[in-house]
Protein backbone atom coordinates (compact mmCIF):
# COMPACT_ATOMS: atom_id res chain seq x y z
CA UNK A 1 0.00 0.00 0.00
CA UNK A 2 1.11 3.25 -0.99
CA UNK A 3 -0.22 6.38 1.21
CA UNK A 4 0.89 10.01 0.98
CA UNK A 5 1.22 12.68 4.12
CA UNK A 6 3.24 13.76 6.69
CA UNK A 7 5.18 11.74 8.40
CA UNK A 8 4.48 11.94 12.21
CA UNK A 9 6.28 8.74 14.54
CA UNK A 10 3.36 9.37 16.68
CA UNK A 11 1.15 8.14 13.90
CA UNK A 12 3.05 4.58 14.50
CA UNK A 13 2.15 3.65 17.55
CA UNK A 14 4.14 0.42 18.90
CA UNK A 15 6.29 0.29 15.63
CA UNK A 16 10.57 -0.15 15.78
CA UNK A 17 11.90 2.67 14.27
CA UNK A 18 15.81 2.51 12.00
CA UNK A 19 17.23 5.71 10.64
CA UNK A 20 20.57 6.93 9.66
CA UNK A 21 22.42 9.58 11.77
CA UNK A 22 22.06 12.47 9.24
CA UNK A 23 17.82 11.68 9.19
CA UNK A 24 17.81 10.73 12.99
CA UNK A 25 19.57 14.25 13.37
CA UNK A 26 18.18 16.07 11.41
CA UNK A 27 14.28 14.89 12.55
CA UNK A 28 14.84 14.28 15.69
CA UNK A 29 14.37 10.20 15.60
CA UNK A 30 15.62 8.79 19.05
CA UNK A 31 14.93 7.29 22.17
CA UNK A 32 14.70 3.21 22.98
CA UNK A 33 12.34 2.39 20.19
CA UNK A 34 15.00 3.80 17.28
CA UNK A 35 18.17 2.32 15.76
CA UNK A 36 20.38 4.55 14.04
CA UNK A 37 22.59 2.89 11.41
CA UNK A 38 25.39 4.67 9.85
CA UNK A 39 24.76 6.55 6.65
CA UNK A 40 24.81 6.13 3.03
CA UNK A 41 26.79 2.80 1.88
CA UNK A 42 28.26 1.90 4.82
CA UNK A 43 25.03 0.82 6.30
CA UNK A 44 24.80 -1.92 3.72
CA UNK A 45 26.58 -4.59 5.80
CA UNK A 46 25.22 -8.05 6.74
CA UNK A 47 27.04 -7.36 10.05
CA UNK A 48 24.60 -4.21 10.55
CA UNK A 49 21.49 -6.70 9.46
CA UNK A 50 22.60 -9.18 12.09
CA UNK A 51 22.80 -6.29 14.86
CA UNK A 52 19.10 -4.99 14.07
CA UNK A 53 17.74 -8.52 13.88
CA UNK A 54 19.51 -8.60 17.34
CA UNK A 55 17.69 -5.52 18.34
CA UNK A 56 14.19 -6.72 16.97
CA UNK A 57 14.87 -9.65 19.24
CA UNK A 58 15.61 -7.55 22.60
CA UNK A 59 12.86 -5.22 21.59
CA UNK A 60 10.56 -8.33 21.67
CA UNK A 61 9.72 -7.89 17.80
CA UNK A 62 6.88 -10.57 17.04
CA UNK A 63 5.87 -12.04 14.14
CA UNK A 64 3.44 -9.66 14.26
CA UNK A 65 5.42 -7.19 15.04
CA UNK A 66 6.12 -3.62 12.51
CA UNK A 67 8.85 -2.40 11.56
CA UNK A 68 9.34 1.34 9.87
CA UNK A 69 12.47 2.51 8.00
CA UNK A 70 13.09 6.12 7.49
CA UNK A 71 15.97 6.72 5.26
CA UNK A 72 16.81 6.82 2.14
CA UNK A 73 17.99 3.91 -0.46
CA UNK A 74 20.73 2.74 2.55
CA UNK A 75 18.53 2.39 5.05
CA UNK A 76 15.15 0.73 3.23
CA UNK A 77 17.48 -1.66 1.29
CA UNK A 78 19.19 -2.98 5.15
CA UNK A 79 16.19 -2.77 6.93
CA UNK A 80 14.59 -4.51 4.15
CA UNK A 81 16.32 -7.97 4.03
CA UNK A 82 16.69 -7.94 8.01
CA UNK A 83 12.76 -7.39 7.69
CA UNK A 84 12.50 -10.37 5.39
CA UNK A 85 14.53 -12.53 7.34
CA UNK A 86 13.93 -12.18 10.68
CA UNK A 87 11.50 -14.68 11.92
CA UNK A 88 10.98 -15.58 8.12
CA UNK A 89 9.46 -11.92 7.42
CA UNK A 90 7.75 -8.72 9.46
CA UNK A 91 6.15 -6.58 8.29
CA UNK A 92 7.71 -2.95 7.08
CA UNK A 93 6.77 0.34 6.26
CA UNK A 94 9.23 2.58 3.84
CA UNK A 95 9.67 6.05 4.98
CA UNK A 96 11.58 7.61 2.03
CA UNK A 97 13.39 10.60 3.07
CA UNK A 98 15.56 11.29 -0.34
CA UNK A 99 14.24 11.83 -3.90
CA UNK A 100 15.78 8.13 -5.16
CA UNK A 101 14.34 6.38 -2.49
CA UNK A 102 10.68 7.89 -3.27
CA UNK A 103 10.64 7.40 -6.44
CA UNK A 104 12.79 4.04 -7.14
CA UNK A 105 14.22 1.88 -3.85
CA UNK A 106 11.18 1.82 -1.83
CA UNK A 107 9.01 0.30 -4.35
CA UNK A 108 9.05 -3.00 -5.57
CA UNK A 109 10.42 -5.08 -2.97
CA UNK A 110 13.39 -5.66 -3.43
CA UNK A 111 16.13 -5.58 -0.95
CA UNK A 112 20.42 -5.80 -0.44
CA UNK A 113 22.95 -5.49 1.44
CA UNK A 114 26.99 -5.66 0.07
CA UNK A 115 29.15 -7.76 0.46
CA UNK A 116 32.91 -8.06 -0.03
CA UNK A 117 33.46 -4.91 -2.27
CA UNK A 118 30.26 -6.58 -4.70
CA UNK A 119 27.16 -4.12 -4.13
CA UNK A 120 23.81 -5.48 -3.11
CA UNK A 121 25.51 -9.07 -3.44
CA UNK A 122 23.59 -10.61 -1.08
CA UNK A 123 19.15 -9.53 -0.74
CA UNK A 124 15.59 -10.59 -0.79
CA UNK A 125 12.36 -9.49 -2.34
CA UNK A 126 10.26 -8.44 0.76
CA UNK A 127 7.20 -6.27 0.56
CA UNK A 128 6.65 -3.29 2.18
CA UNK A 129 3.76 -0.40 2.61
CA UNK A 130 5.23 2.65 1.38
CA UNK A 131 4.74 6.32 3.03
CA UNK A 132 5.53 9.31 1.05
CA UNK A 133 6.20 12.50 2.49
CA UNK A 134 7.78 14.96 0.39
CA UNK A 135 8.58 17.49 2.59
CA UNK A 136 11.64 15.34 3.47
CA UNK A 137 12.78 17.13 0.48
CA UNK A 138 13.66 19.93 1.65
CA UNK A 139 16.60 19.04 3.95
CA UNK A 140 17.80 16.73 1.09
CA UNK A 141 21.60 18.24 -0.38
CA UNK A 142 21.31 19.58 -3.94
CA UNK A 143 23.90 16.70 -5.39
CA UNK A 144 21.44 14.26 -4.09
CA UNK A 145 17.99 15.97 -5.64
CA UNK A 146 20.02 15.89 -8.92
CA UNK A 147 20.97 12.16 -8.26
CA UNK A 148 17.41 11.17 -7.90
CA UNK A 149 16.43 13.82 -10.89
CA UNK A 150 18.66 11.16 -12.96
CA UNK A 151 15.72 8.15 -12.51
CA UNK A 152 12.98 10.81 -12.46
CA UNK A 153 14.31 11.65 -16.46
CA UNK A 154 14.03 7.82 -16.85
CA UNK A 155 10.86 7.77 -15.85
CA UNK A 156 9.61 11.39 -17.83
CA UNK A 157 11.15 9.42 -21.02
CA UNK A 158 9.41 6.19 -20.35
CA UNK A 159 5.87 7.78 -20.05
CA UNK A 160 4.85 10.55 -21.87
CA UNK A 161 2.08 11.61 -19.02
CA UNK A 162 5.00 11.66 -16.28
CA UNK A 163 7.09 13.87 -19.09
CA UNK A 164 3.89 16.55 -19.05
CA UNK A 165 2.94 16.49 -15.19
CA UNK A 166 6.77 17.47 -14.81
CA UNK A 167 7.36 20.15 -17.56
CA UNK A 168 3.72 21.45 -16.50
CA UNK A 169 3.63 21.48 -12.63
CA UNK A 170 7.17 20.65 -11.60
CA UNK A 171 8.81 17.56 -9.58
CA UNK A 172 6.60 17.53 -6.21
CA UNK A 173 3.45 16.75 -8.28
CA UNK A 174 5.49 14.25 -10.57
CA UNK A 175 6.60 12.23 -8.05
CA UNK A 176 3.71 10.17 -6.93
CA UNK A 177 2.97 9.63 -10.85
CA UNK A 178 6.89 7.79 -10.61
CA UNK A 179 6.23 6.13 -7.70
CA UNK A 180 3.30 4.50 -9.37
CA UNK A 181 4.28 3.70 -12.28
CA UNK A 182 6.75 1.39 -10.78
CA UNK A 183 4.47 0.25 -8.48
CA UNK A 184 2.21 -1.13 -11.65
CA UNK A 185 5.43 -2.17 -13.33
CA UNK A 186 6.26 -4.23 -10.00
CA UNK A 187 3.23 -5.54 -9.79
CA UNK A 188 2.94 -7.36 -13.24
CA UNK A 189 6.35 -8.85 -12.89
CA UNK A 190 7.36 -8.73 -9.38
CA UNK A 191 10.42 -10.78 -10.16
CA UNK A 192 12.06 -9.00 -12.43
CA UNK A 193 11.52 -11.43 -15.27
CA UNK A 194 9.82 -9.84 -18.08
CA UNK A 195 8.45 -6.18 -18.07
CA UNK A 196 10.54 -4.69 -15.13
CA UNK A 197 13.19 -5.14 -17.19
CA UNK A 198 12.04 -1.31 -18.97
CA UNK A 199 13.13 0.05 -15.89
CA UNK A 200 16.92 -0.67 -16.37
CA UNK A 201 16.89 1.47 -19.48
CA UNK A 202 19.66 3.89 -19.23
CA UNK A 203 21.37 1.45 -16.42
CA UNK A 204 23.60 -0.75 -19.00
CA UNK A 205 25.79 1.92 -20.10
CA UNK A 206 25.17 3.91 -16.69
CA UNK A 207 26.16 1.35 -14.58
CA UNK A 208 29.51 1.48 -16.21
CA UNK A 209 30.14 5.35 -16.32
CA UNK A 210 29.23 5.17 -12.82
CA UNK A 211 32.37 2.86 -12.18
CA UNK A 212 34.63 4.60 -14.76
CA UNK A 213 34.15 8.15 -14.19
CA UNK A 214 33.25 7.51 -10.31
CA UNK A 215 30.18 9.70 -10.69
CA UNK A 216 26.62 9.69 -8.82
CA UNK A 217 23.91 7.02 -10.22
CA UNK A 218 21.92 9.41 -11.11
CA UNK A 219 23.91 11.23 -13.47
CA UNK A 220 25.45 7.69 -14.70
CA UNK A 221 21.55 6.83 -15.44
CA UNK A 222 21.24 10.70 -17.16
CA UNK A 223 24.59 9.40 -19.27
CA UNK A 224 23.11 6.01 -20.13
CA UNK A 225 20.05 7.15 -21.40
CA UNK A 226 21.59 9.79 -23.74
CA UNK A 227 23.63 6.99 -25.32
CA UNK A 228 21.41 4.27 -25.25
CA UNK A 229 18.87 6.64 -26.95
CA UNK A 230 22.18 7.57 -29.85
CA UNK A 231 21.92 3.68 -30.31
CA UNK A 232 18.63 2.89 -30.15
CA UNK A 233 18.76 6.20 -33.21
CA UNK A 234 21.66 4.50 -35.18
CA UNK A 235 19.96 0.80 -34.94
CA UNK A 236 16.65 2.60 -36.31
CA UNK A 237 14.48 1.35 -33.47
CA UNK A 238 13.20 4.95 -32.33
CA UNK A 239 11.55 8.06 -34.01
CA UNK A 240 14.30 10.76 -34.79
CA UNK A 241 12.09 13.35 -32.99
CA UNK A 242 12.15 11.46 -29.95
CA UNK A 243 15.72 11.25 -29.73
CA UNK A 244 16.20 14.94 -30.82
CA UNK A 245 14.07 15.88 -27.86
CA UNK A 246 15.86 13.62 -24.92
CA UNK A 247 19.33 14.04 -26.41
CA UNK A 248 18.49 18.22 -26.27
CA UNK A 249 16.91 18.08 -22.50
CA UNK A 250 19.18 15.70 -21.10
CA UNK A 251 22.51 17.81 -22.62
CA UNK A 252 20.90 20.78 -20.89
CA UNK A 253 20.53 19.31 -17.71
CA UNK A 254 22.99 17.17 -17.12
CA UNK A 255 26.97 17.03 -17.81
CA UNK A 256 27.86 15.10 -20.47
CA UNK A 257 30.37 12.30 -19.79
CA UNK A 258 33.01 11.06 -22.33
CA UNK A 259 32.90 7.50 -23.77
CA UNK A 260 35.72 6.35 -22.75
CA UNK A 261 38.16 3.24 -23.19
CA UNK A 262 36.62 0.05 -20.86
CA UNK A 263 32.75 1.07 -21.55
CA UNK A 264 32.68 -1.64 -23.39
CA UNK A 265 34.29 -4.19 -21.16
CA UNK A 266 32.20 -2.96 -18.43
CA UNK A 267 28.33 -3.34 -20.15
CA UNK A 268 30.13 -6.99 -21.12
CA UNK A 269 29.51 -7.69 -17.56
CA UNK A 270 25.91 -6.31 -16.65
CA UNK A 271 23.74 -8.70 -14.73
CA UNK A 272 20.97 -8.18 -17.78
CA UNK A 273 23.29 -9.85 -20.12
CA UNK A 274 22.40 -13.37 -21.42
CA UNK A 275 24.32 -15.94 -23.85
CA UNK A 276 27.45 -13.58 -24.47
CA UNK A 277 24.72 -10.69 -25.43
CA UNK A 278 24.52 -7.74 -23.73
CA UNK A 279 21.30 -6.48 -22.30
CA UNK A 280 20.00 -3.09 -23.65
CA UNK A 281 16.58 -1.35 -22.75
CA UNK A 282 16.09 1.01 -25.78
CA UNK A 283 13.02 3.13 -26.85
CA UNK A 284 11.20 2.06 -30.05
CA UNK A 285 8.16 3.62 -31.72
CA UNK A 286 6.19 1.22 -29.56
CA UNK A 287 7.13 2.11 -26.70
CA UNK A 288 10.90 0.37 -24.85
CA UNK A 289 11.87 -2.84 -25.27
CA UNK A 290 14.51 -4.86 -24.70
CA UNK A 291 17.19 -6.16 -26.69
CA UNK A 292 20.12 -8.53 -26.79
CA UNK A 293 23.15 -7.46 -28.95
CA UNK A 294 26.59 -9.59 -29.55
CA UNK A 295 29.35 -8.18 -27.85
CA UNK A 296 31.05 -7.58 -31.07
CA UNK A 297 28.49 -5.41 -32.14
CA UNK A 298 28.22 -3.64 -29.09
CA UNK A 299 31.59 -2.97 -29.61
CA UNK A 300 31.42 -1.70 -32.56
CA UNK A 301 28.78 0.62 -32.23
CA UNK A 302 30.30 2.06 -28.77
CA UNK A 303 33.37 2.33 -30.96
CA UNK A 304 31.25 4.47 -33.58
CA UNK A 305 29.63 6.39 -30.70
CA UNK A 306 32.49 8.13 -29.08
N1 LIG B 1 15.97 -1.70 -3.66
C1 LIG B 1 15.89 -1.08 -4.82
O1 LIG B 1 15.05 -1.37 -5.67
C2 LIG B 1 16.86 0.04 -5.09
C3 LIG B 1 16.65 0.88 -6.19
C4 LIG B 1 17.52 1.95 -6.37
C5 LIG B 1 18.57 2.17 -5.50
N2 LIG B 1 18.76 1.31 -4.45
C6 LIG B 1 19.86 1.52 -3.49
O2 LIG B 1 19.63 2.73 -2.81
C7 LIG B 1 20.88 3.25 -2.37
C8 LIG B 1 20.94 4.73 -2.69
O3 LIG B 1 19.88 5.38 -2.03
P1 LIG B 1 19.91 6.96 -1.79
O4 LIG B 1 20.30 7.64 -3.04
O5 LIG B 1 18.63 7.32 -1.13
O6 LIG B 1 21.18 7.16 -0.82
P2 LIG B 1 21.36 7.22 0.77
O7 LIG B 1 20.39 6.37 1.48
O8 LIG B 1 22.81 6.98 1.02
O9 LIG B 1 21.04 8.74 1.10
C9 LIG B 1 21.87 9.75 0.59
C10 LIG B 1 22.38 10.70 1.68
O10 LIG B 1 21.30 11.59 2.04
C11 LIG B 1 21.10 11.58 3.46
N3 LIG B 1 19.67 11.86 3.64
C12 LIG B 1 18.66 11.00 3.50
N4 LIG B 1 17.48 11.66 3.60
C13 LIG B 1 17.78 12.96 3.84
C14 LIG B 1 16.99 14.13 4.02
N5 LIG B 1 15.67 14.11 3.94
N6 LIG B 1 17.64 15.29 4.23
C15 LIG B 1 19.00 15.34 4.27
N7 LIG B 1 19.80 14.27 4.09
C16 LIG B 1 19.19 13.09 3.86
C17 LIG B 1 21.59 10.23 3.90
O11 LIG B 1 21.96 10.24 5.26
C18 LIG B 1 22.79 10.01 2.98
O12 LIG B 1 23.92 10.65 3.48
C19 LIG B 1 21.97 2.45 -3.08
O13 LIG B 1 22.59 1.58 -2.18
C20 LIG B 1 21.21 1.67 -4.13
O14 LIG B 1 21.80 0.41 -4.40
C21 LIG B 1 17.92 0.26 -4.24
ZN1 LIG C 1 19.00 3.34 -11.07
Amino acid sequence: MITYGQFLKHNFQGCLFVTDQNVGKLYNLHGNDVFVLPNGESAKTLENVGMLCAWFLANKLGKDGHVVAVGGGCVGDTVGFACSVYKRGVKLTHVPTTLVAQVDSSIGGKTAVNLDGVKNAVGSFHRADVFVDTNFLRTLPQQEVQNGLGEVLKYRMLCSEIDDCFVQHGLEKTIPLCVEFKQRVCQKDPYDKSLRQILNAGHTIGHALEILHNVPHGLAVANGLYYETKLALQLGHCWQSFAEKWLEQIANNFAILPLVEGVANLVEQDKKNKLHKIGFVFPTQKGYKKFLISSQKVQQLLHDLA
